[in-house]
């Protein structure tokens, strides 16, 4: 098992039986977690892409999204609690932004619980603008930070 400080490898696709660790995180991090049923279902589709950072065999950190014409619409992202504030969550968003360009997107869309203060400064500093808020989006009734990223 790799030591939390490994250097990461290039980010790349994830492959189908890397699921289980998403699924895994998902639960580990997020009060509405996809279930591995709900990725493996969204894995078929072909609007989806899967990228991530491997840490030694470990999962350091992913993102999801789909792509529909021009918007590429954020699934999730997160990284393993065991890695995080060593830059792989913005660079997870940031080095997507030529494989989302080549599926034809011209900007990210993406909702953020507005407690997410972690995941709204990583979005700043990347240069993702707060579009809006949609009163009650998640099923806890939280609001959601509407997120947009022009994809250069
Ligand atoms: C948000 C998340 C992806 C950031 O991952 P990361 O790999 O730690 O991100 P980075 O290392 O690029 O940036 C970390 C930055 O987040 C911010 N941050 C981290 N913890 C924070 C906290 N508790 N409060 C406020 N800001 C925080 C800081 O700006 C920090 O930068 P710093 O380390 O220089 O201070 C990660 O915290 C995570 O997986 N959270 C749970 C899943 C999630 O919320 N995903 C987004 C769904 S919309």
């Amino acid at each position: 098992m790799a030591a939390p400080d490994a250097t990461p490898g290039p980010l790349s696709p994830l492959a189908a039986d890397e699921l289980p660790q998403v699924a895994a995180i998902e639960s580990l991090v997020f009060p509405e977690p996809l279930s591995l049923e709900d990725l493996r279902r969204l894995w078929r589709d072909p609007a989806t892409a899967y990228v991530g950072f491997r840490v030694g065999d470990r999962l350091g950190a992913y993102f999801g999204f789909q792509t529909f014409g021009p918007t590429a619409h954020v699934v999730s992202n997160a990284t393993h609690p065991d890695f995080r504030r060593q830059g792989l969550g913005a660079r997870v968003l940031q080095e997507a932004e030529p494989l989302a360009r080549g599926r034809g997107a011209r900007w990210f869309l993406g909702e953020v619980r507005v407690s997410n203060a972690a995941q709204r400064r990583v979005l700043a500093r990347i240069g993702w603008s707060e579009v809006g808020t949609c009163p009650a989006f998640f099923g806890n009734g939280e609001d959601a930070i509407v997120v947009w990223r022009c994809l250069p």
